[in-house]
């Protein structure tokens, strides 16, 4: 079985983590946790960009060195996670000798193949990106391409550089990037984030920058080392450096190539720089670029200038890790923008959590406690819900290989909706204890159990309390797709417990 490597953008430490950041976090944490379950060997990464310009002048404002700063800063990333229940393999720092490895490695290979090369560079750089604009891309105040002097993105004043750097001749890749992408025509997702970036690549493409001597908070290039790396060079390298790339082939060979999660705001960087320079190394392009839309507050991108900026551990007081969890996979396509609300977050987690998933597992041990002695019975092999747990099972695993977390949970909800549909038209509340009433409850623990197990790579700890409570044995996150969707696992004779609601109905 072919290995799942599967990687999120590497943040910058300028900020504590927020919304945002989550955003990308989760979703890679929840396709992950649904690859393990298919069996497949499967590594997920994240970690922090720790160099460049943007990092130095955040600690030269904070009065610190750029490590000390870093070093605060990272370990906010990982206890983050943490507390968002990130399953990720390994988290890497640029500052760490594995990676000083890894670029020192695939700057000698585009060295060697002669795509670096010293040049004098002018140009106008937008320190928040990280990244040189010309003047048809720099925006007014009113956002007019061509006519100011702010970045396109972050509506701020670029910095005029001029200096001897090296170079990176992207401009030689423009006809072997066509042509690779025209041979993996689904590499980029969804289809019209793809298009922006095959877009980029047909208006042509210019040599890059990829060192100054100006900068100190970077990686030496190994054949002149008074010259720094560029952060976007040293940053994608990441991906490769947690693999071992230049020091361990065999994990290397284990897991490359990776599968990028990305925001819109840098498919430039992953999906033309990125690739490009693969090619100058000698190496194999990624499997996959899934690229994300932004989830908006107040229809504005967060930032500390907008004063907008959102802190998921709040919400996690506020809703619960699974509420939170669960909004965040669930309220958007995966590529679409979203707008977070407060009043979206208590609307979604009110009926898909409390009214759909809550109000069946709290009606199922109910009606077992009262009529069943509180022993779950077994299900019928001929259940009229076989036929919902087998559909919810093949969309959801459709949904969750084209990495569409929203969609696979909303083939997920369709097992809880019609087993509460079921129990509705059945009112086992209402009828005398026997062999109807077993019937209709071992159907419905049953997909119970059945919605656990679909449901546990978006809200692991709640999949793993149902299981427990209708009296299943071991770790819902250890169980083994298909096999352990198939209708009819659902034992009987254990113990169910109705315990405290899973999703109490929250008031806004
Ligand atoms: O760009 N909505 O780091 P970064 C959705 N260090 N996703 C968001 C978001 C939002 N409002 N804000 C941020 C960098 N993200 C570089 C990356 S990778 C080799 C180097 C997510 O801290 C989204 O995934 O600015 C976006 O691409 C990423 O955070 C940018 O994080
Ligand atoms: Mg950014």
């Amino acid at each position: 079985m072919s290995s799942t490597y599967v990687t999120t953008p590497i943040y910058y430490v300028n900020a504590e983590p927020h919304l945002g950041h989550a955003y990308t976090t989760i979703i890679g944490d929840a396709i992950t946790r649904w690859s393990r379950l298919t069996g497949a060997p499967t590594k997920f990464l994240t970690g922090t960009d720790e160099h460049g310009l943007k990092i130095q002048q955040a600690a030269e404002a904070a009065g610190v060195s750029p490590q000390a700063f870093t070093d605060d800063i990272a370990p906010k990333f990982a206890a983050a996670w943490d507390k968002l229940n990130i399953a990720n393999d390994d988290f890497i720092r640029t500052t760490e000798p594995r990676h000083k490895v890894a670029v020192a490695e695939l700057l000698q290979r585009c060295y060697d193949a002669g795509d670096i090369e010293l040049d004098t560079f002018a140009g106008k750089y937008c320190v928040a990106c990280e990244e040189y604009y010309s003047d048809d891309e720099l925006v007014s105040a009113e956002g007019v391409a061509g006519e100011g002097e702010l970045c396109p993105i972050h509506q701020r004043p670029v910095e005029y550089f001029e200096e001897e750097n090296y170079f990176f001749r992207l401009s030689r890749f423009q006809d072997r990037l066509l042509d690779w992408y025209a041979k993996h025509p689904t590499a980029m997702t969804p289809e019209h984030r793809g298009n922006e970036a095959l877009g980029l690549i047909r208006s042509g493409l210019r040599d890059f920058s990829i060192s100054r001597t100006s900068l100190e908070w970077g990686i030496p290039l190994p054949w002149d080392p008074k010259h720094v790396t560029y952060v976007w060079f040293d940053a994608l390298t990441n991906y490769l450096a947690a693999v071992g790339f230049g020091s361990d082939d065999q994990d290397y060979e284990d897991w490359w190539p990776a599968i990028h999660l990305i925001g819109k705001d840098i498919v430039r960087q992953h999906c033309v720089y990125w690739p490009a320079m693969l090619m100058s190394a000698g190496v194999e392009l990624p499997k996959r670029w899934a690229i994300g839309g932004w989830l908006l507050v107040g229809g504005e991108k967060m930032s500390k200038t907008s004063g907008n900026v959102v802190n998921p551990l709040d919400l996690i007081d506020d809703i619960g890790l699974d509420g939170f969890r669960y909004y965040v996979l669930a309220e958007t396509p995966y590529g679409s923008d979203g707008d977070f609300t407060y009043e979206g977050l208590v609307a979604r987690y009110n009926s898909d959590l409390a009214n759909n998933l809550g109000n069946l597992a709290a009606r199922v041990a109910t009606v077992v406690a009262k009529k069943c002695d509180g022993v779950g019975p077994a299900p019928d092999p001929d259940s009229p819900l076989s036929a919902a747990a087998e559909t919810a099972y093949t969309e959801s695993a459709a949904q969750w290989a084209e990495l569409q977390p929203s969609r696979a949970l909303d083939a997920t909800w369709g097992l809880i909706r019609a087993t509460n549909a079921h129990l509705e038209q059945n009112e086992p509340w209402k009828a005398d204890p026997g062999p109807d009433v077993d019937r209709v409850m071992g159907d419905a623990l049953e997909a119970l159990r059945i919605v656990a197990i679909l449901s546990s790579p978006a809200i692991p700890d709640t999949a793993q309390t149902v299981w427990e409570r209708i009296g299943m044995p071991g770790q819902v996150a250890d169980q083994h797709l298909p096999d352990a969707v198939t209708w009819g696992g659902y034992p009987g004779g254990a113990d169910v417990v109705k315990g405290d609601p899973l999703f109490p109905r929250i008031k806004l």
